[in-house]
């Protein structure tokens, strides 16, 4: 058997520590799966805010405390505590990187007072993508891979390629970055470069400057050595049109050799109803009725009127321009106007918590809503949904319309990025959910319209449910992929 290789999985959020979105999930499991493949993965994060250490089994490493860490023109320190992610997969370590200045508050990215971004997010993330090179010496481990996740930890390729380029741990180390989202940027003015120690001569257009600004993606997408995003779609995408690579489509076109679509996975030990604790009812394809039960349930919590002939519509979502708010705005008034109930579970844009809100009112039975983040939750609106909503604008994967596949809850999607990749019309007999094309809200109405139609017909719903629930998006193809993509890298020395 060849030997396994070693890879620190950086990112700046995994659950169950931390988690505003997708990338928590999948900092949690491809790790896992990599390890399961017979590799040493490693995951290191921020330590945001008062955690609960004894819960989560956070410990400290006793010969990892006050470590320094130069940012702009001080030297800031940090510890660096370990926990494990155990599973019947495996055991996978995970260090967190403890600074009571900069992960003081539990939010990762936005300051929850003003709702706006930190106003020092760049000293922040040059903090954490410092010290993630600064400790590598300490932990005693060479690794042969450093995969890094999105803009927060896009500096990471550039000090392994400069100011750290003689240290002997990192000589023919390999980096992979991956985008999970290329709105998210990580620009800042010139004086946040300055603060990141990087060498003056990347400060210009083959380097790091993006429009007279530091881009931490850019410096990433730059110099990491190969380039992956979340789905084949997006891959395309984002390296042929302004529309989706907003800004960096030409840069990515450059490097489209080392650009690479790989899609994201599901953790089936934790997003499937037939073993899900977080559920009241857990059910199989063959025991519909149970998915029901959870219905029911749901109903009842969020105060909506349970019929088994109304269909219940749900989504889980963060609340933004991209996932499609805007669409499902207008059509709101309509939809409403059918025989149907929404629940929404969300956090952001306050705009659109007024609005919601508005609807509810004038519509207390038909809707329910959750403004906050709660995992119970979410996983009761997969179970007891009967259609899930995910018109978005851009997708780079998703991954709510595959968990809701397993649930036997029919997504309605825009056919985008990771959308269009895994949920197909379904139509004489096949497919597995609904989709429409053009961002606009009356092709969204008319998508609903089909699913509600369908509804109707209790014997093809449940042939619909059941091969929604039949799609199989495990890790295991797509690790294997990330897998065979690091030894590539590794044999071009
Ligand atoms: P994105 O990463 O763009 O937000 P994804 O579909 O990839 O979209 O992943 C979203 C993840 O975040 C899913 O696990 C989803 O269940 C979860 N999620 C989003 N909003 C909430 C919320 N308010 N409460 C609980 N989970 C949420
Ligand atoms: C991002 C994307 C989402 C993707 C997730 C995990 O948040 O918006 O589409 O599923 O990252 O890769």
């Amino acid at each position: 058997m060849s030997k396994g290789l070693n890879i620190l999985f950086c990112t700046s959020e995994v659950t169950p520590y931390s988690k505003t979105g997708g990338l928590a999930d999948v900092s949690n499991s491809l790790p896992q799966e990599l390890a399961a493949a017979g590799h040493a993965v490693r995951i290191i994060t921020p330590k945001y805010g008062p955690m609960d250490e004894r819960r989560l089994r956070v410990y400290e490493i006793k010969r990892l405390v006050n470590i320094e860490v130069p940012v702009a023109d001080r030297i800031t320190t940090c510890n660096i505590k370990s926990s494990f992610i155990v599973s019947p997969k495996g055991k996978v370590q995970v260090f967190l990187i403890e600074n009571n200045e900069y992960f003081r508050e539990n939010s990762p990215y936005v300051d929850e007072k003003t709702g706006k971004d930190y106003e020092n997010n760049d000293e922040r993330f040059i903090f954490f993508n410092r010290a993630i090179v600064q400790v590598l010496g300490l932990l005693g481990w060479k690794p042969d891979i450093i995969h890094c996740n999105d803009w927060q930890t896009g500096l990471i390729p550039a000090y392994i390629k400069t100011i750290y380029a003689k240290d002997p741990l990192l000589q023919n180390v390999k980096s992979v970055f991956t985008i999970h989202n290329i709105a998210f940027q990580g620009l800042f003015p010139y004086e946040s470069f300055l603060k990141s120690g990087l060498p003056h001569n990347i400060w210009n257009e083959e380097g790091v400057e993006y429009y007279n600004q530091f881009s931490f993606l850019k410096t990433a997408i730059v110099y990491s050595d190969a380039i992956t995003t979340v789905s084949e779609n997006y891959a395309r995408e984002i390296a042929t049109t302004h529309e989706y690579g907003m800004g960096f489509e030409g840069l990515l076109k450059t490097r489209k050799k080392d650009l690479f679509g790989i899609l994201n996975g599901v953790d089936y030990s934790v997003w499937n109803p037939e073993k899900d604790n977080l559920i009241p009812f857990r059910y199989n394809a063959m025991e519909l009725p149970l998915k029901r039960e959870n219905k029911k349930v749901l109903c009842k919590k969020f105060g909506i009127e349970y019929n088994s002939e109304t269909p219940l519509i749900g989504i889980i979502s963060r609340l933004t321009d991209q996932k499609g708010f805007d669409l499902i705005k207008k059509i709101m008034p309509d939809l409403m106007k059918e025989n149907v109930n929404f629940i929404l579970l969300g956090t952001g844009d306050k705009n659109y918590q007024k609005f919601f809100e508005g609807i509810k009112k004038k519509f207390p039975k038909k809707v329910g809503l959750h403004f906050g983040f709660s995992e119970e939750l979410a996983h009761l609106i997969e179970a007891g949904s009967d259609i899930f909503l995910m018109p978005s604008k851009y997708e780079p994967c998703g991954l709510n319309q595959m968990y809701s596949l397993k649930y036997g809850t029919i997504p309605v999607v825009r056919k985008t990025g990771g959308l269009a990749d895994t949920i197909t019309e379904y139509k004489n007999g096949k497919g597995n959910g609904f989709t429409f094309d053009k961002y606009d809200a009356s092709e969204l109405m008319k998508a609903v319209k089909k699913a509600l139609k369908l509804y109707k017909n209790r014997e093809e719903w449940i042939k619909l449910i059941r091969n929604a629930m039949s799609y199989d998006y495990s890790w295991q193809v797509s690790a294997r992929k990330y897998i065979d993509l690091y030894k590539t890298l590794l044999k071009k020395s």
